[in-house]
C-alpha cells in the first residue's frame, strides 16, 4: 500500500454521489492523506465528506466553481491557510453532453471547454504556484479514451476535443515544471461503471461491451488505483505520461 500520511490531496469534482472522484477521495483517505474535496455541488460535497469522516478518513470539503478565477483562488488560499501545502492535485471535475456536431451549438462547446479545459487550467495554474514553492507536487488529470480515439458513447466531439486538450496541456506543463519537483500525468479511462453506464439502454450497453476486449466496463476503483500510483512519491520519474484504463478498447 502506498503511504500518503502527511500529504494534502486536492480533488476536484469530488461531490458526485457515485462518481470517480468519490472513489479517488476514499482511496487517498484510506492511505492516510488529508483529502480536500472540491465541487460546485455543495450538497453532494457535504454528503461525501460526511461519509469519509464516518470511515475515519481525514476529509475536508470546499464548494467552488472551477470556471471562476476568484472562486479558484479563494479555494486554493483556503487549502493552504488550513493545511499549509498541497502535495497532490487531481483534476477530476468534468462535464459531458451527447450531441452530434450537426446539432452542436457554439455555446455547447464553450460550456464543455469551460469546465474540462479552462477550469482545469485555472486550478492547475494556482496550485502549481504552491507546489513550486514547496519544490514538490503531483498533478494527475482525467482525460478520456474519447480524447484519443473519439467518443460516441460518453459525449460529443466537443467532449473528445476537450479531453485531447487536457493531454496536450499536461505534456507541455510537465516540461515546464519538471525541474520544480512537479510531475504532471493523465489517465484516460474508457467506459466506467458510473451513472453513464447504469443509465445506458440494454441494446447500447451490449454494443459498447462488444468493443471492449475485457467484456465489461471499468470500476471506479480501477481508475482511482492508477491515479494514486501516479500521485505517489514512488512515481518519481514518470511525467508527461498517460495511462489507458479501458479494458483494451483502445491500445496505442
Ligand atoms: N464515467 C466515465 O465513464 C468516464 C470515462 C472517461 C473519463 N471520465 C472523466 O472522469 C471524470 C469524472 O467522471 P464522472 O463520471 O465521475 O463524473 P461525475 O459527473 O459523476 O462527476 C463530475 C463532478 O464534477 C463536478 N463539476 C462540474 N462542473 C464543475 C465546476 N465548474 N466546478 C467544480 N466542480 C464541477 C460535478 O458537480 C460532479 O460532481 C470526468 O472528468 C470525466 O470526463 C469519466
Amino acid at each position: 500500500m502506498l503511504d500518503f500520511t502527511g500529504q494534502v490531496v486536492l480533488i476536484t469534482g469530488a461531490g458526485s454521489p457515485k462518481g470517480i472522484g468519490r472513489t479517488i477521495a476514499h482511496t487517498f483517505g484510506r492511505q492516510g492523506a488529508q483529502v480536500v474535496l472540491c465541487d460546485i455541488n455543495q450538497a453532494g460535497l457535504d454528503a461525501n465528506v460526511k461519509e469519509m469522516e464516518g470511515l475515519g478518513y481525514k476529509a475536508y470539503g470546499i464548494a467552488g466553481n472551477l470556471c471562476e478565477k476568484e472562486s479558484v483562488d479563494a479555494l486554493v488560499a483556503e487549502v493552504t491557510a488550513k493545511f499549509g501545502r498541497i502535495d497532490v492535485l487531481v483534476n477530476n471535475a468534468g462535464v459531458s453532453q451527447k450531441v452530434t456536431v450537426a446539432d452542436m451549438k457554439l455555446d455547447d462547446i464553450k460550456r464543455i471547454f469551460n469546465v474540462n479545459m479552462f477550469g482545469l487550467f485555472l486550478i492547475t495554474q494556482a496550485v502549481c504556484e504552491v507546489m513550486k514553492k514547496q519544490g514538490y507536487g503531483r498533478i494527475v488529470s482525467l482525460s478520456s479514451v474519447s480524447g484519443k480515439r473519439g467518443g460516441g458513447v460518453f459525449g460529443g466531439a466537443h467532449y473528445s476535443a476537450s479531453k485531447a486538450a487536457v493531454l496536450g496541456f499536461s505534456k507541455n506543463l510537465a516540461r515546464e515544471v519538471a525541474r520544480d519537483g512537479i510531475t504532471v500525468n493523465c489517465v484516460c479511462p474508457g467506459l466506467i461503471n458510473t451513472e453513464i453506464w447504469k443509465s445506458m439502454p440494454d441494446e447500447q450497453a451490449a454494443e459498447v461491451i462488444a468493443g471492449i476486449p475485457m467484456g465489461r466496463p471499468g470500476e471506479t476503483q480501477e481508475v482511482a488505483d492508477a491515479i494514486v500510483f501516479l500521485a505517489s512519491k514512488e512515481a518519481s520519474y514518470i511525467t508527461g505520461e498517460e495511462i489507458d484504463i479501458n479494458g483494451g478498447s483502445h491500445m496505442d
